[in-house]
């Protein structure tokens, strides 16, 4: 380690205090090894922030993005690797994933940058809760995602003289006006994820929030066996009656460039569509614009991506705590949720430089939390263990594809799914 490193390590801890080191270090940086599911345009351009953000701080990353969204095969890679004895150093993680991981022993505790940096005062409420295990900090929060989103192309729209969809019913139709157009109407891969965030996106707009939380977080089994439910299903059915046909296994980014290049019509996702629509210079709002999927009652579905550093030797307390420091940061944290198309993790961040898409979230975000409307993503491991968002998950897959799945099986198979740990 050349002198300067080693003399700002010393000077920057021995108050207990971790400093940001803007200057480049002279010397070599310390590499650590970062597994993550960002492979997209957007995210690939997000993810470098990250990169050239440690950097200056003097650690380099050994990128290990494993390609697919919503993160299932990087995260069973990452259960592999930690069976075998050799996790990465540095994970993106979801939810209740992380106080799973910590309950193991597996993750570093960041609670002395967390109290040097004031988190308490500074990040959302829900970074602080997602974030701790056992009160103690264990995860870097970085980035609130607003699921329940409508990207739509304008043109497209236009084109056919079709308005902006304001109810599921409403949205049905204007599918059925585009097909019969021959316009393929929403991108939509045959990924299980991406078919499930559909339904949530459905149940939540349709049944509200207290529906959804009592029939698909809490299983309650009269809420899940009731009119709403089925209500919801007759929709879910006919709209992949509709969207079948066009669907391919194409990525959700992939989807994305049809939408701009008007080959699909609709996006129903989550706003890190927005950072690929950014990273491809398309004009959002203008060209490409963002509505909140139809609801009934306003309201905001999110998930929050966090880092959180596993127990290795590269990832002794120094290391830990520069890497910490770094990403929690104001100016990393707005640079970065910037490009990624996401809210920053702490509440002390003005959104000046955003795109209009990302300040209405805001907006919606502090408006559903204060109603109640705010809740956390079933499909994208915020809500319950990862075995129940599979299941869950993979019975609103079967419902979408098997046309002989009647509502009441669908409504029978996941009242029998555990909602334990
Ligand atoms: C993550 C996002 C990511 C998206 C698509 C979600 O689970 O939270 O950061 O962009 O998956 O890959």
């Amino acid at each position: 380690m050349k002198p300067f490193f080693l003399f700002c390590l010393l000077i920057c801890f021995s108050s207990g205090k971790v400093t940001a080191n803007n200057n480049a270090p002279t010397s070599a940086p310390k590499e650590i090894e970062f597994l993550h599911w960002w492979t997209s345009k957007g995210e690939v351009a997000a993810f470098n922030l990250v990169k050239d953000a440690l950097l200056q701080a003097g650690v380099s990353l050994l990128d290990q993005p494993i390609p697919g969204g919503g993160g299932d095969t990087a995260m069973s890679i990452l259960q592999a690797r930690a069976i075998a004895g050799t996790p990465p150093d540095i994970v993106q993680l979801e939810g209740p994933s992380i106080q799973s991981w910590a309950a193991l022993g597996f993750l570093h505790e960041l609670e002395q940058v967390a109290k040097d940096e004031n988190w308490h005062d500074n990040l959302l409420p829900v970074a602080q809760q997602v974030n701790q295990y056992q009160q103690r900090y264990v995860a870097i929060p970085i980035a609130i995602h607003r699921l329940n989103w409508m990207w739509i192309n304008q043109k497209v729209l236009r084109q056919y003289g079709l308005a902006v969809p304001e109810s599921w019913d409403a949205l049905i139709d204007v599918f059925e006006r585009l097909k019969k157009n021959g316009v393929e109407p929403l991108a939509l891969g045959k990924d299980q994820w991406q078919v499930a965030l559909l339904f949530e996106n459905l149940a939540f707009g349709y049944g509200g929030a207290d529906y959804y939380q009592r029939a698909f977080i809490q299983m309650d089994p009269a809420v899940l066996n009731s009119d709403t439910t089925h209500e919801i299903l007759h929709r879910f059915r006919a709209i992949s009656r509709l969207v079948k046909p066009g669907m391919s296994h194409m990525r959700w980014d992939e989807g994305t460039q049809l939408l701009i290049e008007g080959e699909r019509a609709f996006q129903i996702s989550g706003d890190w569509v927005l950072g690929d629509l950014l990273a491809s210079h398309a004009k959002v709002p203008t060209d490409i614009a963002c509505y909140p999927a139809p609801s009934r009652h306003p309201g905001f579905i999110y998930n929050m991506d966090s880092f959180a550093l596993f127990n290795s030797p590269r990832t002794d307390e120094m290391t830990a705590a520069v890497v910490s420091k770094t990403l929690s940061s104001p100016e990393f944290l707005k640079t970065f949720n910037r490009v990624k198309g996401a809210l920053p993790a702490r509440s002390d961040i003005k959104l000046n430089g955003f795109n209009s898409c990302s300040i209405n979230a805001k907006k919606d975000m502090e408006t559903a939390a204060k109603t109640g409307q705010m809740i956390p993503s079933i499909v994208d491991s915020m809500a319950v263990s990862p075995i129940a968002q599979q299941a869950t998950s993979s019975e609103i897959y079967r419902y979408f594809n098997d046309e002989t799945m009647k509502p009441d099986d669908f409504i029978l198979h996941l009242q029998n799914i555990p909602r334990g740990e």
